[in-house]
C-alpha cells in the first residue's frame, strides 16, 4: 500500500518520457481526428520545449505573452491524427522525437507527484497543449488557471460528442465509455442536459442535504466505533477504514445499493477512474460498471424502495428517462459521489496529520473546518484533468494556440488551486491563506451537482474522526502512499496510520 522513500530529501519531480508505460504507438488508424484543417493548425503551433515551471511564478490577471518557442514542424501523425513517431527523447518530462519533430506527449496515468509536476509543464508550454491520452486519444490539455475558468463555460465547447468528434464511434476506445460513451447529464448540454439534470438535481437542494446529515452522523459514528476497537498502537489503514467508507457508504445508501452488490460495483468503479491500465483491463471495467448498474436496476425493479435508483426507475417506466440514460446516471452518480470524496478525506487526513499546528487550530475553532475542506480542495484536486469537451468552431487562445473545431479538449479543473500565477506558495497547505478558490467542481454549467453533499460528509467526519483520536499519526513518516494510476483522479491505494500517534507524528 505503501512504499518507502529513500533516506535522504525528497527526490526531484520525474521527469519521465511516458507514464505508465503507455508511450508513443505507432498509428491503428481506428481513433478520433481533428478535421484535416484543424491538424495542420495544431501542427504549426505545438511546442514541447518546458521553461522551468517556476518561471511561471506571477498573479492573477498579471500573465504576461509567453515566450514563442513554436515553430512550423513536420506532423508526427499519420492521417487519421495518431501519433507515428516511435523516437521518443524526454523534454522537461515530456516528449519529442530525436528528429526534431514534434509530436503530442503523451498524458502521464503516473499520478500523485508526478500529477503535480506535469501540470507545471503543461502550464508553462502553452494555454492550450496537445497531449496523448491512452489508446492513442489526442487532445488539448488546458491548465493555465484563467484559460481553464474561461473554457469551462465558453460556448464553442460541449461535452457532447455526438457530431462534432469526427469518426467517433462509441464503444471504440473502451476507456472513454465513463467519460464520453454514455448519455447523462455529465456528457449532454442545452436542453437534455437541462432535462437529465433537473431529475436529480432537487435532490441535492440544501434543505433536502440537511435531512441527510443525522444519516452521515451515524455512519460515521458507526466507523469511529469500529476504529475505536482496534489496538491503537498498531497501523492501520484509514482510507480503507474511514476515507473509502463514509462515501461509499453514504451513496451506497442513498442509491439503494444492496450490501451484496457493493463490492463488486465499487471495484469496477474505482478502477473506472484509473487510466494507467491496459485496453484489455479498460474493456473489463467497461463491462464490470455495466454489469454492477444493471444488476442494481434488477434489483430495484425487483424490489423497489425509498431510494433514489427506485426514483430513477419510476422516471424510465414513465418514458422521461432511456434505458441508456439510467445506466449512464446511474453510473455517473455512483461514480463520481463516491471515488471523489474518498480522495477528499484521505488527502485532508493526509495533510493534517503532517501539520499538526494546523490540526490543533481547527480543533480549537469548528469553523476552522470549512477551510481544511476548501485548502485540501485547491491544493489535491480529486479530479485534476476532466475528459472531454469538443470544440464546435475554432477557438483561438493566444501564443499561438489554436484549438480547431472538432478537437477534443481536457479541462485541468485541478491545476487552478496549483497554478502560482493564482495563489502564492501555491504547492503549500495553509488554513491561514486569504484566498483558497479552486475549480476543483467545475465551473459553469456542468459545475458538480454532488458538491453540497460532499462538503456535507467532509464536514461532518473530518471533525468527528480528529476529534476522537487527536494524536492520530502517520504509521511511517517516510513512506509515501502509492498513487492511484490515473492522469484524471488524484487518489492513493492507502495511508497508514497511528490512532494514538505511536510517537511517529509527521
Ligand atoms: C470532492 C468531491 C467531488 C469532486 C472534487 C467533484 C468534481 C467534479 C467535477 C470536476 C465535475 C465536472 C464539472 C464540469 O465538467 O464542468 C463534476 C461533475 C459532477 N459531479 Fe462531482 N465531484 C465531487 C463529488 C460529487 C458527488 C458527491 C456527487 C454526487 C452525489 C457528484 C456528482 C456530480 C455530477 C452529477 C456531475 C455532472 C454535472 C453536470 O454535468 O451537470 N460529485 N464533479
Amino acid at each position: 500500500m505503501t512504499k518507502r522513500r529513500p533516506p535522504g530529501p525528497a527526490p526531484p519531480a520525474r521527469t519521465r518520457a511516458t507514464g505508465s508505460g503507455q508511450g508513443i504507438r505507432p498509428c491503428s488508424g481506428a481513433l478520433p481526428r481533428a478535421p484535416a484543417a484543424g491538424r495542420a493548425k495544431i501542427d504549426a503551433v505545438r511546442t514541447l520545449s518546458f521553461p522551468d515551471a517556476n518561471t511561471h511564478n506571477r498573479k492573477r490577471q498579471k500573465r504576461p505573452p509567453r515566450r514563442a518557442e513554436s515553430t512550423a514542424l513536420p506532423s508526427g501523425r499519420c492521417g487519421t491524427g495518431h501519433i507515428t513517431s516511435v523516437n521518443g527523447n524526454s523534454c522537461g518530462g515530456l516528449v519529442m522525437t530525436g528528429t526534431g519533430t514534434r509530436v503530442a506527449p503523451a498524458l502521464s496515468s503516473d499520478g500523485g507527484e508526478r500529477l503535480y509536476s506535469q501540470l507545471h509543464e503543461l502550464r508553462s508550454a502553452g494555454p492550450a497543449v496537445r497531449v496523448e491520452l491512452p489508446e492513442g486519444v489526442v487532445a488539448w490539455s488546458v491548465t493555465r488557471g484563467d484559460v481553464v475558468r474561461q473554457l469551462a463555460t465558453h460556448p464553442h465547447l460541449s461535452r457532447d460528442a455526438r457530431g462534432i468528434w469526427p469518426n467517433y464511434r462509441p464503444g471504440a476506445v473502451a476507456w472513454l465509455y465513463t467519460w464520453v460513451d454514455t448519455r447523462s447529464m455529465a456528457t449532454s448540454e442545452g436542453q437534455e442536459h437541462k432535462r437529465l439534470r433537473k431529475m436529480i438535481g432537487p435532490v441535492f437542494g440544501p434543505r433536502r442535504l440537511q435531512n441527510l446529515r443525522p444519516s452521515i452522523e451515524a455512519t460515521v459514528d458507526g466507523l469511529l466505533q469500529g476504529l475505536a476497537a482496534e489496538d491503537p498502537r498498531e497501523p492501520l489503514d484509514i482510507r480503507a477504514r474511514f476515507a473509502h467508507e463514509v462515501p461509499t457508504r453514504v451513496m451506497c445508501d442513498f442509491f439503494g445499493v444492496p450490501e451484496d452488490q457493493r463490492p463488486f460495483m465499487l471495484k469496477f468503479l474505482g478502477m473506472a477512474l484509473q487510466t494507467g491500465g491496459t485496453p484489455e483491463s479498460a474493456r473489463r471495467t467497461e463491462q464490470g460498471v455495466k454489469t454492477a448498474m444493471r444488476r442494481l436496476i434488477a434489483a430495484k425493479r425487483a424490489d423497489p424502495g425509498d431510494d433514489m435508483t427506485s426514483l430513477l426507475l419510476t422516471e424510465h417506466e414513465g418514458d422521461q428517462l432511456t434505458e441508456d440514460e439510467l445506466i449512464s446516471t446511474l453510473n455517473l452518480m455512483m461514480g463520481a459521489g463516491t471515488q471523489t470524496t474518498v480522495a477528499l478525506l484521505v488527502h485532508a487526513i493526509q495533510e493534517l496529520v503532517t501539520h499538526r499546528d494546523q490540526l490543533a487550530a481547527a480543533l480549537a475553532d469548528p469553523s476552522r473546518w470549512d477551510h481544511v475542506v476548501e485548502e485540501t480542495l485547491r491544493l489535491h484536486p480529486p479530479v485534476v484533468h476532466l475528459p472531454l469537451r469538443f470544440a464546435t468552431a475554432d477557438i483561438d487562445l493566444g501564443e499561438g494556440a489554436v484549438i480547431a473545431a472538432g478537437d477534443a479538449v481536457i479541462l485541468g479543473f485541478g491545476a487552478e488551486g496549483r497554478d502560482p500565477a493564482i495563489h502564492d506558495r501555491a504547492e503549500e497547505f495553509d488554513l491561514d491563506r486569504a484566498d483558497k478558490t479552486h475549480l476543483a467542481f467545475g465551473h459553469g454549467a456542468h459545475y458538480c451537482l454532488g458538491a453540497p453533499l460532499a462538503r456535507l460528509e467532509a464536514a461532518v467526519a473530518l471533525p468527528a474522526l480528529f476529534t476522537r483520536f487527536p494524536r492520530m499519526a502517520l504509521a511511517d513518516s517516510e513512506a509515501v502512499p502509492v498513487p492511484h494510476l490515473s492522469f484524471i483522479a488524484n487518489d492513493m491505494g492507502g495511508l497508514n496510520v497511528r490512532l494514538d500517534g505511536g510517537g511517529a507524528a509527521g
